[in-house]
């Protein structure tokens, strides 16, 4: 990431309505063609973060550079920026050619060159047929695609798209994930992209940045946040865990060997920096525990006794008491590896697919 040029940097960003911290010394560097997405609970800041980039606040304290020039007294309409919003904010009065065109107007191109960029623009989003409509005879979805047009039309530097599919019903929802999706990899543009939605951001994201109260909690690849969580906050946010409290009483070559109560003794590579305490909470995600075959030669081996399966498609999700403990594990369904209610299990998983994170919600690990 270093050796690419960054399309934007933001250094200790700071925006306090009263005594609401809404952001809280952020740092931020977005590379050159890079899909980002600010993840957080309602709240957390995402949409000041956008607002503050596209030039539509004025932050407390902080710098922010576009192109690496510095952005952080330059105008809205000076920011070479394009903006989707959640509830698509098309001028109705308008054709959806003339709403496009908008941009194009702003950095003043000339009526040909306009026309051109107009039409491709609409091919782009597949709805060519539709420039001389209003936009209030357009579907959610044809508007929100319009919205999308227009948004990049100008090929700004950055395309800013704060909850563009949080007023869509899933199906268009899922559609529109690819197309913005295949504009991306297409154009080759910058995105700073806004959801509450984690599965979203996990679908779309070459990195995502979660938020919480203002502050990043952690920024990584999808793979990172939800395999390699830093905290609970991450863990927890991110998709379905299995987290079970203990502490550390040990080390054994190279692993910390971990006594969880009501559960057994577990051993993990942790190479994270532990909690001061010796007071953990334990962290596995159940794709990463194996059963019957799958649980030879693993590390940690414990034996547990079904409680419930559930068959989801593709997934099933088995529920194996252990001790005192539930255990979660996922799996992918299949005919001959079938799992009954009640049957004792052995199960397995490898001492590197274990976290060991701090009991506070609210501090890194
Ligand atoms: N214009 C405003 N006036 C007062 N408080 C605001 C304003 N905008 C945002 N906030 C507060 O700042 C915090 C962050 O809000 P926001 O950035 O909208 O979060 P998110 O987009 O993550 O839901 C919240 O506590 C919110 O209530
Ligand atoms: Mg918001």
């Amino acid at each position: 990431m270093t050796e690419r040029k960054h399309k934007l940097t933001i250094r200790g960003l700071t925006k306090r309505y009263g005594s609401v911290t809404a952001l809280d010394h952020v740092d931020l560097d977005l590379a050159d063609g890079e899909f980002l997405t600010m993840l957080g609970p309602s709240g957390s800041g995402k949409t000041t973060l956008l607002w503050s980039v596209a030039g539509l606040n004025q932050p407390d304290d902080g710098k922010i550079w576009i192109d690496g020039r510095e952005a952080t007294d330059v105008p809205a309409s000076g920011r070479d920026i394009g903006m989707v919003f959640q509830n698509y904010a098309l001028f109705p009065h308008m054709t959806v050619a003339e709403n496009i065109s908008f941009p194009l107007e702003m950095r003043k191109v000339s009526p040909p060159d306009r026309s051109r960029a107009i039409k491709r623009a609409l091919e782009m989003v597949k709805l060519e047929h539709v420039g001389e409509r209003f936009c209030n005879q357009l579907s959610g979805g044809q508007q929100q695609r319009i919205a999308l047009a227009r948004a990049f039309v100008a090929n700004p530097s950055i395309v800013l798209m704060d909850e563009p599919l949080g007023a869509l019903d899933k199906k268009l929802r899922d559609h529109l994930q690819l197309e913005i999706k295949r504009l991306h990899g297409q154009l080759g543009m910058t995105v700073l992209y806004v959801t509450h939605d984690q599965e979203e951001a996990m679908v779309m994201s070459d990195r995502i940045c979660l938020m919480n109260q203002g502050r990043i909690e952690q920024i990584g690849t999808p793979d990172e946040l939800y395999f390699r969580p830093k905290s609970l906050f991450v863990a927890d946010f991110l998709g379905e865990s299995n987290l079970i409290p203990g502490r550390v009483t040990g080390e054994e070559a190279g692993c910390l060997v971990l006594e969880l109560p009501g559960f057994g003794t577990v051993r993990t590579r942790s190479t994270a920096p532990r909690p001061h305490g010796p007071d953990i909470v334990y962290f596995t995600r159940p794709e990463s525990i194996g059963i019957h075959a799958d649980a030879e030669n693993k590390a940690n081996r414990l034996q547990g006794r079904v409680s419930e399966v559930v068959v989801s498609g593709a997934i099933t999700k088995l529920f194996v008491g252990i001790g005192d403990a539930t255990l979660k594990i996922s799996l992918l369904t299949s005919g001959s590896q079938r799992v009954r209610k009640g049957e004792p299990l052995t199960i397995g998983w490898d001492d590197d697919v274990g976290r060991v994170l701090s009991p506070s919600l609210m501090e890194a690990a």
